[in-house]
């Protein structure tokens, strides 16, 4: 199966440009939500996850508090080593398995943090959505409703813009009317139809 992997900082607009894809019905994987589906109430990640993190970590229902976290790894690069390299493999894992079930020429695999996880083997090509950091943090105030400071600060965590697009097989930039996305995602999405068939 041809893998593309999608991805871009924090609020770049990976799921709307994912979003496109999916109307013209292709399959996508969301390792967001692969993640999320590790640490539901009562799985043995989250009892390794909450054995170590603390049960303050937990949600009332049992499930991770996944904001919680997030801000506490910001501040502690170790723990959040510790937390990839639990769930990683998973996730990776299931991708593969989502990549190989699924029905349709190509899959789009939205991997957020692609540059900053080892590298993975069956990613095909990397799509990068694009667009200038100060609108990143403009999107992202605005969506999550948080202060400039952490919103910069989750920037930071992250692999810059330009390590980013120095591994982009293609680039999407984002900088534009939403609307202006599809007539971009249509392009690539014919030349994807197109390697997919080289590929197989
Ligand atoms: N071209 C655009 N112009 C204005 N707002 C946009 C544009 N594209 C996306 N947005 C908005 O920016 C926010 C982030 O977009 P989106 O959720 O697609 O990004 P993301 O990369 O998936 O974010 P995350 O890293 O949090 O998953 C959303 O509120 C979305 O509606
Ligand atoms: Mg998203």
């Amino acid at each position: 199966m041809f893998v593309v992997a999608l991805t871009g900082g924090v609020a770049a607009g990976k799921s709307t440009v994912a979003e496109h894809f999916a109307k013209l019905g292709i399959v996508i994987i969301d390792t967001d939500e692969l993640a999320k589906a590790l640490v539901q109430p009562g799985t043995a990640m989250m009892d390794d996850v909450a054995e170590h993190f603390g049960d303050e970590f937990k949600k009332p229902d049992g499930s991770l508090n996944r904001p919680k976290v997030r801000e506490h790894i910001f501040s502690h690069p170790e723990e959040r080593t510790w937390l990839e390299n639990l769930m990683h493999p998973y996730i990776r894992r299931n991708m593969k398995k989502e990549a190989e079930q699924a029905g349709s020429p190509y899959v789009i695999a939205q991997i957020p943090l692609l540059l900053e996880t080892q590298p993975n083997d069956i990613l095909d090509h990397v799509l990068v959505v694009d667009v200038p950091e100060k609108e990143q943090i403009r999107r992202v105030q605005k969506r999550d409703d948080i202060s400039a400071k952490l919103a910069k600060q989750m920037l930071e965590a992250q692999a810059s813009r330009e390590d980013r697009l120095a591994i982009a097989n293609d680039v999407i930039v984002n900088d534009g009317r939403p609307e202006d996305l599809s007539i971009r995602v249509l392009e690539l999405h014919k030349k994807y139809l197109k390697m997919a068939e080289d590929y197989a």
